[in-house]
C-alpha cells in the first residue's frame, strides 16, 4: 500500500539483478576441452538417460576426453525424471564420495542432476520435501557440468530443475542458484541423432518459453522485447529447415542457442512472466504422461483466447513484429493467437487436450491441485484453479 493505492503488479520496466555464472562452450569438437574445466582429482559422477548417448557416440567421445579421471556412472535417470530414480544415483553417489557431476543428455538428465547434486551433501532429511518442494534452505551443492545433447529447456543455463515423483503423480519445479552447472557443451552434432518428435518437441518448448515471458503486457523493456521476437522468429524460420535436414549444421546450431537463451534468464529482465501455462501443463505431465512440450500446445492456445484482453497490448505487438501482420487490433490479436496454433500443428503438436483423452474428472483433479496448493499464476496472479478449469475446458471443447 503506497498513499491509499493497492499496486498489484508493477506496470513498468522494474529494477533488476542479474547473474548467470554458467561457462558455455559451443560447436563442434568442444567434447573434448572438458579436461580443462573438470578438477584433475575429482571423483565425477557421470549422469544419463536411457540409452541414446551410447547409440550416437557421446559415451565414447566424453570417455575418451576424461581419461585418467575417476568416473562412477549412473544412468537411466528417465524423461520428467522421477525422485525414487534420482535417490539410487544420491546414495551411489554418497558412498562412493564424488564430488562432481557431469550430466550426459537432455533437459531430464541434466535436471534430475541438479537434484543429485543437492541431495548428496544434504544431511536434514527427506529430500522431497527438503530440496524439491525448497522447506529447508540448503546451503551446499556438489559442482555440476553438462554435455547437452537436447535444445529444448534451457536447463543448460539456468539454476531450474523439474523433478517427478511416482508415487504420488507430481511434478514439480525447484530452483536455487547454487545449482547453475559450472559449464555446459552445446555441440550441435551430438543432436544429429535426435528423432523428429523430439526436435519438434524441443521447439514448441523453447517458443513457449519466450511466449510466457513475453506475451504479458507490455513495459517498454525494448530490449528485452526485440530479443524475445528474434529468438521466437529464429525459432519459427529454422524449424522446417531443422527438421528435415537435422544434420544441416547451421540450422541445428541456430535452434541449440536460441533454446539455451530462451530460457537463460535474458528475456524478462525487469519485466512480467505468466508461467500459467507450464504450470498446468506440469500437472498434464504428472496425471496423464504427456511429453513436456505436448502439454504447453494444448495449453497456452486457450490461455490466450481466455486472456485476449489483458494480453491485447502484447498479442498485437506479436502479431506485428513476429508474424508481419496487418489489421485491426481485434484482427490482430485472433490473428495472433491463430499463428500459435498454426506452428504448434505445424510441428506435429496437436493444440487440443481432448487429443489425448483429458476430460472433465482430469480437469477438476487439476483444478483440485491448484486450489489445495493455493496456486495462483499469470502476470496479474489471477489464474486460479477456476481460470485452470475454464482454460482446459476450452481445450477440450
Ligand atoms: O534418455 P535418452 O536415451 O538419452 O533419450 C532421450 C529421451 O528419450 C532422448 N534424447 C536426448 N538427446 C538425444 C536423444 N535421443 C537421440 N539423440 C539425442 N541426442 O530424448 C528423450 C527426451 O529427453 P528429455 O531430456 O526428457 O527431454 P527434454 O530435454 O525436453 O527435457 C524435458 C524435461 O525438462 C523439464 C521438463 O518438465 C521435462 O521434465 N524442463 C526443465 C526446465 C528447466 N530446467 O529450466 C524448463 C522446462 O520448461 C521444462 O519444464
Ligand atoms: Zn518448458
Amino acid at each position: 500500500m503506497l498513499n491509499g493505492y493497492k499496486y498489484k503488479f508493477n506496470d513498468m520496466f522494474s529494477n533488476f539483478a542479474y547473474y548467470n555464472p554458467v561457462k558455455i562452450l559451443f560447436g563442434k569438437g568442444q567434447i573434448s576441452v572438458l579436461p580443462k574445466q573438470i578438477p584433475a582429482d575429482a571423483r565425477i559422477l557421470l549422469t544419463y538417460g536411457g540409452g541414446s548417448i551410447f547409440k550416437n557416440g557421446v559415451y565414447d567421445q566424453v570417455i575418451k576426453a576424461l581419461k585418467g579421471y575417476t568416473i562412477i556412472e549412473f544412468g537411466g535417470i528417465e524423461a520428467n525424471p522421477y525422485f525414487e530414480t534420482l535417490m539410487k544415483a544420491v546414495e551411489l553417489g554418497r558412498s562412493e564420495k564424488v564430488d562432481f557431476i557431469l550430466a550426459v543428455g537432455g533437459g531430464s538428465v541434466l535436471d534430475g542432476s541438479k537434484f543429485i547434486a543437492a541431495a548428496i551433501p544434504f544431511e536434514g532429511g527427506d529430500e522431497w520435501t527438503n530440496i524439491v518442494l525448497n522447506k529447508t534452505k540448503y546451503s551446499k551443492a556438489l559442482a555440476l557440468g553438462s554435455v547437452l545433447t537436447l535444445p529444448a529447456t534451457g536447463s543448460e543455463m539456468n539454476p531450474v530443475a523439474v523433478i517427478s515423483k511416482m508415487d504420488t503423480h507430481e511434478k514439480r519445479g525447484m530452483s536455487n542458484p547454487l545449482l547453475f552447472p559450472k559449464f555446459s557443451v552445446l555441440d550441435p552434432e551430438t543432436t544429429f541423432s535426435l528423432p523428429e518428435k523430439q526436435v519438434a518437441n524441443g521447439l514448441a518448448d523453447a517458443f513457449t518459453h519466450v511466449m510466457e515471458q513475453y506475451l504479458t503486457y507490455p513495459v517498454n523493456a525494448e530490449i528485452q522485447d526485440r530479443f524475445a521476437e528474434s529468438i521466437m522468429k529464429t525459432l519459427i524460420e529454422t524449424a522446417p529447415k531443422t527438421i528435415q535436414n537435422p544434420e544441416d549444421y547451421e540450422s541445428r546450431a541456430n535452434f541449440m542457442w536460441a533454446a539455451t537463451v530462451a530460457l537463460n534468464g535474458w528475456i524478462n529482465l525487469g519485466t512480467p512472466t505468466d508461467w500459467a501455462t507450464h504450470q498446468i501443463g506440469h500437472e498434464l505431465t504428472a496425471f496423464h504422461g504427456i511429453d513436456h512440450a505436448r502439454t504447453l500446445a494444448v495449453v497456452l492456445p486457450h490461455l490466450l483466447s481466455f486472456k485476449k484482453e489483458d494480453k491485447k497490448g502484447k498479442l498485437i505487438q506479436y502479431a506485428r513484429r513476429v508474424w508481419d501482420l496487418s489489421g485491426s487490433d481485434d484482427e490482430l490479436a485472433e490473428a495472433a493467437i491463430q499463428k500459435t496454433i498454426e506452428f504448434y500443428e505445424t510441428l506435429g503438436l496437436p493444440t487440443r487436450a481432448s487429443h489425448y483423452g483429458i476430460d472433465q474428472e482430469s480437469i477438476l483433479k487439476i483444478k483440485d491441485r491448484f486450489a489445495k496448493r493455493g496456486m495462483k499464476f499469470g502476470e496479474h496472479a489471477d489464474i486460479g484453479p477456476d481460470e485452470v478449469e475454464k482454460i482446459l475446458q476450452m481445450s477440450i471443447a
